[in-house]
């Protein structure tokens, strides 16, 4: 036995063995009884790609524009918050990943550096802001211009957490959060007893659509709203002058028994993906799950867990080798699903399991 880790869930295995009880069981875990977290997964059973033969891949690019950023491979790191529980240098380790991957790092409210902080670890390369509002609007107002100034491309509203999810690993583990974790972007204290409660403070649980348009005239950068499960929330969103939605049951983490985001997907795209674009995460652990979100619509889908595994478990380095072992599957995927390029994957390489299309 070799110590090599060649797909996510060896470097999962490896982030397993390295996290105490609590930092693990709060990444890894679902709300409830963790059937949506399971179903994310699942989905990815449940459609089959249909590959054309005789199509010259001898080059392919990897690389599409995302909300008007030029990535390397179409596959983009998802916010997750408090990434010193991974690994010391946390959100700036993960930064550095993402530049030399050549892919965006979003960063979350819940992290432990600003935007200009995270700017300044990877100069020039492209990073996404990922907002929770809080009910300070003055603090969010100044907040969402700093990621502007720090030359951040895009601002993502994370919309499905009016309160936090019921996330029992958490309770079991009595995570709390450790008392000299900074987090300059939110205006209240989260290490409290309570871990879930205190969490639920960082939003404005009386936001609606309308509030839209006082954030879009606080920042010059593209919006897009993250957490939409439904072509009616999608439809809202570009009504309200989202450039962009991401399709996101926030990893199974908040109302257990909502769909797997993948079969999701197909209705949103119907409704909206010729007016605005739809970005997709949700169990990715491999390339041709990422085939799969773009056959069915997706500009290009994001990674949690994933690349959080490859932080936990070593470092820049280790999250640099997720991203790009996930490049390297996506694109030996393209060359052998006969497409050039991820603008070429279409409905048409994609059917339902049992199905003929
Ligand atoms: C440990 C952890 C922390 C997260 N923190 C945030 C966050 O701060 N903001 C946010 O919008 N989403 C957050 N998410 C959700 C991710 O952005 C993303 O939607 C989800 O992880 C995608 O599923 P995957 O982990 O299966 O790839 C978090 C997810 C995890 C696993």
């Amino acid at each position: 036995m070799t110590d090599e880790r060649i797909n996510v869930d060896d470097y999962e295995e490896a982030a397993r063995a390295r996290l105490e009880l609590g930092p693990y069981g709060y990444m890894a875990g679902g709300a409830g009884d963790e059937r949506t977290l399971r179903a994310n997964a699942a989905a990815f059973d449940g459609w089959q790609l249909r590959p054309r033969v005789l199509v010259d891949v001898d080059e392919v690019s990897t690389g599409p524009t995302v909300l008007g950023t030029e990535v390397e491979f179409p596959l983009l790191v998802a916010p997750t918050a408090f990434q010193r529980l991974a690994d010391p240098e946390g959100e700036l380790a993960m930064a550095r990943a993402a530049a030399s991957a050549g892919t965006v790092m979003t960063l979350s409210t819940l992290s432990s550096v600003t935007p200009g902080e995270l700017a300044a670890a990877a100069p020039g390369a492209p990073q996404w802001f990922q907002l929770y509002w809080s009910r300070d609007r003055g603090f969010t107002q100044e907040l969402v211009a700093s990621a502007a100034e720090a030359g951040h491309r895009a601002l993502l509203l994370t919309a499905d957490f009016p309160v936090a999810g019921r996330r029992e690993r958490d309770a079991r583990a009595a995570f709390a959060l450790p008392d000299d974790l900074p987090l300059p972007n939110i205006p209240v204290s989260l290490q409290r007893e309570d871990f879930h409660r205190a969490l639920g403070t960082i939003v404005d649980a009386s936001l609606t659509w309308r509030d839209l348009e006082w954030l879009r005239s606080c920042s010059p950068l593209p919006l897009v709203v993250k957490g939409i499960l439904t072509s009616e929330d999608a439809l809202l969103a570009a009504e309200h002058g989202a450039e962009g939605v991401v399709i996101s049951n926030h990893g199974g983490r908040q109302l257990d028994g909502v769909p797997a985001t993948l079969d999701v997907l197909p209705e949103v795209v119907e409704e909206v993906g010729d007016r605005i674009e739809v970005l997709f995460d949700g169990g990715i652990r491999r390339g041709t799950d990422v085939l799969k979100a773009l056959a069915l619509g997706a500009r290009a889908a994001m990674s949690g867990r994933a690349v959080l595994w490859g932080l936990a478990s070593g470092g820049e380095e280790g999250a640099a080798a997720v991203l790009a072992l996930l490049r390297n599957e996506i694109e030996v995927g393209l060359k052998l699903l006969g497409c050039g390029s991820p603008d070429e994957v279409g409905r048409a390489h994609v059917r339902r399991a049992g199905s003929s299309l």
